[in-house]
């Protein structure tokens, strides 16, 4: 396989002080002087390169990366094709503004966008900076086409930091907890969540739900229904099949927009392009972000061209939303998807993550469920049945960091470990990893 990832590091896991090593804790220790409390740290290391499928740090340490700055470089870091194109467009010009005088590239991203997301209808897309930005212009655009109101999201979503988004993400701790007054007009219906509920018979779930908001908010005064494909914060959780589509056909019929937030599962990283295309799911709008510019600020919404084009001239924008440095990261990321093969590598590192977490799981009953589709994937880690094991997922986490495995915690309970490795991962890193994660479960 073709390792998409630059710059030319080697291939390696390489331990060479105690994680964090001397010069990271030195830089935590400034880090903490300067920065606001508020902003987190999974694992102190501090990064001078990455690339394939390694992140590389001031000490000389070289980990393996499960987390793709949390599914943001899914076609590696500083991939050759972006490198190059952010490099040229960085010479010609860095901004304009797109609302003051345009350039192509905005449009090409667009133009790519209109092509690859689900649905043969005409689309036009919009470009901002973040996840959360393009959500809540997902819900501006909804309103002013619909002239309703209300938003309907669902259990364990995540949908950012900022107010509306704050109101629409479900976790109170840390993304809520204090920061209100949130927005009104936003309501929450159960989702489906099959190793937790019991229920693999998604049409049943749907109905549940649909029954809860028309009792609850009601059609005649529902804008959209947002949801991710995969619930990533909130645990990775695969709704059951029939879920995702019975919940569209209610909504089309009640001239509810549906809005898919495919902020983490787009851009290859479950195997298809976008994941609401595993269960033939076209949404009236999709949101995207993180995998969409290989780290660069990028985000859009991309939907039906008479719902798109329903706020007025002037009612959409931001200052730096498609910039051209990241329009250009965008393009090249798009070619690399295409030209890589990387919607089918993310395939293969299913079957081969999978396979080996099954015999995980044959050998410590402590590993609930196995689920995620692509490179999203996830184990969600119980004392017993279901009862969630935040400790251990923590202990899990905490250990395969000291043997430099990146990987990151998530989950309503904080009882899920994700894996989200780049897809730029040669197989022996892969399997690296794999061993690492076996070989902690075997002793924690
Ligand atoms: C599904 C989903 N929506 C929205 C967001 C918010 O994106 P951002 O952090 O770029 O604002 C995230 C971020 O993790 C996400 O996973």
């Amino acid at each position: 396989m073709t390792n998409t990832g630059g710059p030319q590091l080697p291939q390696e896991r390489r331990i060479v002080t105690a994680i964090p090593g001397p010069e990271s804790v030195a830089l935590h220790e400034r880090k903490t002087a300067a920065v606001a409390s508020g902003v987190g740290t999974t694992l102190p290391v501090y990064v001078t390169a990455a690339g394939g499928g390694v992140v590389v740090d001031v000490d000389g340490n070289s980990l393996i990366d499960f987390g793709s700055g949390i599914a943001v470089t899914t076609v590696g870091n500083s991939a050759p094709r972006v490198a190059a194109a952010v490099t040229e467009q960085v010479a010609a010009f860095t901004h304009t503004c797109f609302m003051i005088t345009p350039y192509e590239g905005y449009v090409r991203v667009a133009e790519a966008l209109n092509r690859l997301t689900p649905g043969g209808f005409a689309k036009k897309s919009v470009l901002f900076n973040s996840g959360a930005e393009a959500v809540e212009n997902a819900v501006k655009i909804a309103r002013q086409f619909t002239k309703k109101q209300a938003v309907v999201v669902v259990d364990h979503a995540y949908h950012g930091r900022t107010n509306l988004t704050m109101a629409m993400t479900a976790k109170s701790m840390p993304y809520k907890s204090g920061f209100g007054p949130f927005a009104g007009e936003v309501y929450r219906a159960s989702a489906s969540y099959p190793f937790r509920d019991g229920d693999t018979d998604g049409v049943a779930a749907a109905r549940r739900t649909i029954d809860e908001i028309e009792k609850q908010v009601g059609a005649d005064n529902l804008a959209a229904f947002v949801i991710e494909p995969i619930l990533g914060e909130g645990g990775f959780v695969v709704p059951a099949p029939g879920f995702l589509p019975t919940i569209v056909e209610w909504c089309r019929a009640n001239g509810v927009v549906f809005v898919a937030d495919e902020v983490q599962t787009g851009f290859a990283r479950t195997g298809a392009m976008f994941a609401m295309e595993h269960e033939g799911v076209v949404p009236d709008l999709i949101v995207t972000a993180k995998g969409i510019a290989g780290g660069l600020p990028l985000s859009a919404v991309t939907g039906r061209a008479e719902i798109m084009d329903a706020p007025h001239v002037g009612g959409l924008g931001g200052t730096y939303g498609g910039n051209p440095i990241a329009c250009a990261a965008a393009l090249a990321v798009i070619e690399t998807i295409e030209a890589d093969g990387l919607v089918e590598r993310a395939r293969a590192i299913e079957k081969t993550m999978v396979e080996r977490l099954i015999a995980m799981q044959a050998k410590d009953p402590r590993i609930g469920d196995i689920r995620g589709r692509g490179a999203m994937l996830a184990v969600e880690l119980v004392t017993e049945g279901t009862t969630p094991n935040p400790d251990l997922t923590k202990a899990v986490a905490a250990a395969a960091h000291q043997q430099g495995l990146i990987v990151l915690t998530c989950g309503t309970y904080g009882n899920v470990l994700r894996f989200l490795p780049p897809l730029s991962m040669p197989d022996h890193l892969l399997n690296e990893g794999l061993d690492i994660l076996e070989s902690v479960f075997a002793s924690a």
